[in-house]
């Protein structure tokens, strides 16, 4: 047989190219995905056999588990991510690019036989909702069962995309393997993957995904950040649309008016938070419905209006920091049916991670499987520790979250993590202006990554590591989209992370961003005032809602004054940052001349 249990409903493109995969990677079984109920508990009873996943109390966390990864394989892994587009300039300096060929015979080298002693997956899944014309079919292939249970939270996946994909259909090809093969008789490891050797390489002209050596997260579960952002933005490119590392919201007034807004902050920085917001009660009938906390794809509709779909079927969210008071609505998302991977165990077989309770509990297993007391010095649970729960289980989940259409987009927000320089609120004067705000948004490293706490990173539209071609064509493709449409979003810029002289957050953030979104709302009605400042529009302490909450004008101010000789400095770094990336629109030189004249002019009548 050719292909074994393969149901009856083959696409030949497919067939020939898993078993061209099935030649190189050499696995002991071939296992087609059909997403049932039935598949997926007989694959977890397996993980739980081999050690990878533990259940958790039924009783407190029903239908959960929990995986420990190697402490080697915890996060993403940008140095060893590739764009091999066939010209380098395609691949641009912000991406690792290799030949396509070269990368091909490489690799070759090290899929070859991999799979030995392993079951090889076919998963069939679809970005986005299977009835929508802007979703779209990929085919992972992986030698890890933990990545199949898993796309099937995160993805629509199984038999049902086959019938939809057809015999004629197309699809993204991702092949993964944790690179580690099993000899005659090797026992497994709890954590198979590979220590030596990691690749997670893009080859956008053949929207193919390789990626070899790690069973984690972004690295393993090929929809999300490989296809869905880094192929995605490269087809969006070429076809007119865009794929952004953004949530999506739905904010509602007390009035009952609807709109969707569509945010992007770099990993970390709060997206899951943001999108599952509860207001303020004190506000007033605020609502906040959550469409999507990670990636947004966004094209302009037959009319020339922006509408967006999330690719995704579940959140895979950062643990550590989660609870009842940061965010009540992901800790109802995962109350069950959720994998968690890397947080502590606790003694009654719940999870714990740091943030959850403000008293941690008096032993735990820690996530690298070590007992675990309060105050031994040690992270209970990894900072990148995630839960993978499905979006449908949110309390806040959007009533059109799975529309065919999308949702209508009103207003765009940028943010990165500043401890200055960056006001809480600004809109941008218009879709160029908020481009280059946009492409400008930066991050501060923190020690855990980098080992320099307070580095500024650029991180353009939060998508530095996720953008599949030349970060300059990137921009010029977002200036484009003035052509594409008939209205455009207005483009707000915030930052929740602004830190005082003792290195507090000046921002009490989370549930009180509602009244930065609340100023959004009413701007994009223009019912809200502003004043104009060297950066935009800005909120007056009086254009924003207070009540409920105590902050005076004064730390406002602070919070939203511009420093002028901070932000010198700010626009010559973006201007070193521009010139590293080659070519970039020329747009952006104008407004940076006209930023700085504006700065200069407004520091003189100053002093
Ligand atoms: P990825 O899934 O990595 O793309 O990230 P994300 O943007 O969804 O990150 P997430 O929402 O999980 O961000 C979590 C981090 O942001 C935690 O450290 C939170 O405490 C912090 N955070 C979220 N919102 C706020 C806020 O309003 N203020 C402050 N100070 N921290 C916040
Ligand atoms: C991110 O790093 O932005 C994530 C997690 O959302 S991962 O899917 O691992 O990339
Ligand atoms: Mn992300």
């Amino acid at each position: 047989m050719i292909v074994e249990n393969a149901m009856n409903l083959l696409n030949e493109e497919l067939v020939s190219w898993v078993n061209e995969m099935k030649t190189m990677c050499e696995p002991d079984h071939v296992h087609w995905c059909d997403g049932s109920e039935t598949e997926n508990q007989r694959m977890i009873d397996a993980l739980i056999a081999s050690k990878t996943l533990r259940k958790l109390n039924e009783a407190k966390r029903p239908n959960s588990y929990l995986a420990l990864s190697d402490p080697s394989d915890v996060a993403r892994v940008e140095d060893r991510t590739f764009i091999c587009s066939e010209s380098p300039n395609d691949a641009g300096p912000t991406n690792n690019w290799v030949n396509p060929i070269e990368m091909k015979a490489k690799l070759s080298g090290l899929f070859q036989g991999c799979m030995k002693g392993r079951t090889m997956y076919v998963i069939p899944f679809c970005m986005g909702p299977i009835s929508s014309p802007m979703s779209q079919i990929g085919i992972e292939i992986t030698d890890s069962p933990y990545v199949v249970i898993n796309m099937r939270v995160m993805t629509r996946m199984g038999k049902k995309v086959l019938e939809v994909l057809g015999p004629q259909g197309t699809f993204v090809k991702c092949l993964h393997s944790v690179g580690a093969p099993l000899a005659a008789g090797q026992k497994d490891v709890s954590w198979p993957c590979n220590k030596d050797e990691k690749y997670i390489v893009h080859f956008p002209e053949e929207n193919t995904v390789w990626s070899f050596g790690s069973g984690y997260g972004g690295n393993a579960l090929l929809g999300k950040k490989c296809f869905s952002l880094r192929l995605a933005s490269s087809m969006g490119r070429k076809e007119g649309w865009l794929a952004e590392h953004m949530l999506i919201l739905g904010v509602q007034s007390p009035e009952g008016e609807k709109k969707y807004v569509a945010a992007a902050f770099p990993s970390a920085c709060g997206k899951t938070n943001f999108a599952m917001m509860i207001p303020p009660k004190e506000m007033g009938d605020w609502k906040i419905t959550t469409v999507g906390d990670d990636i947004a794809w966004i094209k302009p509709d037959r009319n020339g209006v922006l509408r967006a779909i999330n690719p995704e079927a579940g959140f895979f969210g950062v643990a550590p920091g989660t609870s009842l008071r940061t965010n009540p609505n992901a800790v109802q998302t995962i109350a069950k049916n959720t994998i968690f991977t890397n947080v502590a165990l606790t003694e009654d077989g719940d999870v714990w991670w740091e943030g959850l309770t403000d008293q941690p509990p008096a032993h735990l297993t820690d996530w690298q499987g070590q007992p675990w007391t309060p105050g031994n010095g040690k992270l209970a649970a990894h900072p990148n520790a995630r839960f993978t729960s499905p979006a449908s289980q949110c309390p806040s989940i959007d009533g059109n979250w799975e529309s065919a259409e999308g949702v209508e987009i009103s207003a765009m927000i940028f943010g990165g993590r500043r401890a200055d320089t960056i006001p809480l609120i600004t809109q941008t004067r218009d879709w160029n202006h908020g481009v280059y705000f946009a492409s400008t948004i930066g991050s501060e490293t923190t020690a855990a990554a980098t080992g320099k706490v307070g580095v500024v990173r650029r991180d353009p539209m939060a998508m530095l590591p996720f953008c599949g071609y030349h970060m300059g064509d990137y921009f010029n493709h977002w200036l484009k989209m003035e052509n594409r449409t008939s209205q455009l979003p207005p483009i707000f810029i915030v930052n929740w992370f602004k830190k005082d002289q003792d290195g507090k957050f000046m921002w009490p953030g989370y549930s009180q961003n509602m009244r930065v979104l609340k100023w959004i709302f009413q701007r994009t009605n223009k019912v809200a005032s502003a004043k104009e400042t060297v950066l935009g529009m800005q909120p007056r302490y009086e254009d924003m809602d207070w009540n409920g909450l105590d902050f005076s004008a004064e730390k406002f101010a602070e919070l939203v004054k511009v420093n002028s000789t901070e932000w010198e400095t700010e626009l010559l770094s973006h201007k070193d940052f521009f010139q590293k990336l080659g070519h970039f629109p020329m747009a952006f030189l104008g407004i940076q001349e006209t930023s700085l004249t504006k700065l200069k002019r407004e520091h003189l009548s100053l002093i």
